[in-house]
């Protein structure tokens, strides 16, 4: 590789600080026209953030057919992340994990998966009209938390669906929690199929050999990274990996089909310099994170009853490996739900955590938190559960509400519908999404029985102070259900 080529280089970052110095004319969108044109913006965001915040042109290459800066910085990326081909995204982890199923997958196609997905793949089914075949995620029946899928139950699930075109895998969950990605690749790879990995919680692992095996080492043919999450880059960045058996020009044409013709150079300009900084430093860096969560557990451990748990849970099957960098804490043992924990934290000690569901609290640690802020956290925690602690006898456990999936999400969402008051819906098949966001993995989706086990859980979520999204109706007060 020539030294242009090399990972201490920055390709989109360079090429903007020449057209900087170019002091060109700009008689092109976007009309703030480097911010003058927009005062408060340009004070608001800075003169330097607005001087950069321009369109494609010759000297700054374009992402719908990237031939020269972002081609290089993307061939960087790959090499960073040991892919044949990466893409950068614009349009978050949501569009990357929609390419890759809209690359395996057609119209009536199937595709394997766990339910415990995030809803931009099952939105993707709703786009592409392919059908999901769930394999169950096994359930930790104390914490209340779905964990990865049993090798076992993907080779029952091809067993049953020899045509199935595509595997999808979490590497890992919201939570940390790993399925054994290396086995299930040889399984699908045995039998044609592609295996595509979410890792938008898992960019770090190709940085430090202490964490989990990310999808590209364990050969699968996609996956979808969040740069802006453990990697560093600005807010909706992502990029998309692929294998070297995938056809790179494809996967091009099916990311053209909905991603921006006007990409922004704020978010590719963050996605060159973060890769930079994770192949130039990125062991040093989870080091830190990594010493900084394995105090904060031990502090939040001894506090008692709330439980951070690590590696300890790994069974060699359903938790195959754990990410020692997640913060996840058992908060019911306190008599809270991890959400009302989550509330707390924000509105008595101006704490922000990452999302709370019924029974955990997950607390973002990055290389930006110092040893005061985990002090701040644990501490906030030892007197919540001074101040508040209850009984937690009454409290709902969590459990995995195996969906019947009815209809594919795609018939389901276009079907002609009705929308009744959400009481009144059980044993109607729902033709929308119902979630709590974060983590945004969907209670109900399109073509899914509902049930009172459903609706009780919906309830309770509500009541504890989740932020339910999905349906039309933003109250969820009224469902849509299929006629
Ligand atoms: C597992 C998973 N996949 C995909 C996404 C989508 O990422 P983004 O918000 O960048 O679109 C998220 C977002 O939190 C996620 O948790």
């Amino acid at each position: 590789m020539d030294h242009y080529l090399s990972q201490d280089r920055a390709p989109v970052l360079e090429a903007l600080e020449r057209m900087k110095r170019a002091r060109l004319v700009p008689f092109d969108v976007p009309g703030h026209k480097r911010g003058r044109g927009n005062p408060e913006l340009r004070d608001f965001l800075g003169p330097k953030c607005l001087d950069v915040d321009v369109n494609s042109m010759k000297m700054l290459d374009n992402l719908c057919h990237p031939v020269s800066v972002i081609k290089d910085a993307e061939t960087l990326a790959a090499e960073a992340f040991h892919a044949a081909h990466a893409f950068f995204m614009v349009g978050g982890t949501t569009s990357a994990v929609q390419a890759m199923v809209l690359t395996a997958v057609g119209r009536g196609d199937k595709i394997i998966m766990p339910r415990n997905v995030h809803r931009s793949a099952i939105n993707a089914l709703i786009l592409c009209g392919a059908i999901p075949v769930y394999v169950n995620p096994q359930m930790d029946h104390t914490l209340g938390i779905s964990l990865g899928m049993r090798v076992e139950e993907v080779e029952e699930a091809i067993r049953r669906h020899p045509d199935a075109k595509a595997v999808l895998v979490n590497n890992p969950t919201y939570y940390g929690i790993c399925s054994n990605l290396r086995a299930i690749v040889s399984l699908a790879h045995a039998h044609g199929m592609m295996v595509l990995a979410d890792e938008a919680h898992g960019t770090h692992f190709y940085f430090h050999d202490d964490l989990p095996i990310s999808a590209m080492d364990a050969g699968a043919d996609m996956a979808a990274i969040s740069m802006h999450k453990s990697g560093g880059s600005l807010t909706q960045s992502s990029m998309l990996l692929c294998g070297p058996n995938v056809n790179a020009g494809y996967v091009h044409q099916i990311i053209n089909i909905t991603q921006t013709t006007s990409g922004s150079y704020l978010l590719m300009s963050s996605l060159d310099i973060s890769r930079r900084n994770l192949a130039l430093h990125g062991r040093e860096i989870f080091d830190k994170v990594i010493r900084l969560v394995e105090y904060a557990r031990d502090e939040i451990n001894t506090i008692g009853d709330y439980y951070a748990y690590s590696k300890e849970l790994v069974n060699g099957d359903s938790i195959y490996d754990f990410d020692i960098t997640k913060l996840s804490i058992f908060t019911r043992p306190v008599g809270l739900a991890g959400i009302e924990v989550y509330d707390l934290l924000r509105d008595e000690y101006d704490i922000q955590t990452e999302f709370g569901d019924i029974a955990n609290l997950l607390a973002y640690v990055s290389v930006g938190d110092r040893p005061k802020d985990i002090e701040r956290l644990v501490a906030a925690l030892a007197e919540i559960r001074r101040n508040y602690r209850k009984d937690s006898s009454k409290m709902l456990k969590a459990e995995y509400i195996e969906p019947e999936v009815v209809h594919g999400p795609q018939e389901a969402f276009y079907a002609e519908k009705e929308a009744l008051p959400i009481e009144k819906t059980a044993g109607r098949v729902c033709s929308e999404f119902v979630m709590c966001y974060p983590p945004g993995i969907p209670i109900l989706a399109p073509g899914e029985r509902i049930t009172d086990e459903i609706l009780t859980y919906i309830r309770y979520a509500k009541k504890k102070g989740c932020q339910m999204t999905g349906p039309e109706d933003m109250n969820i007060q009224y469902l849509n259900v299929m006629k």
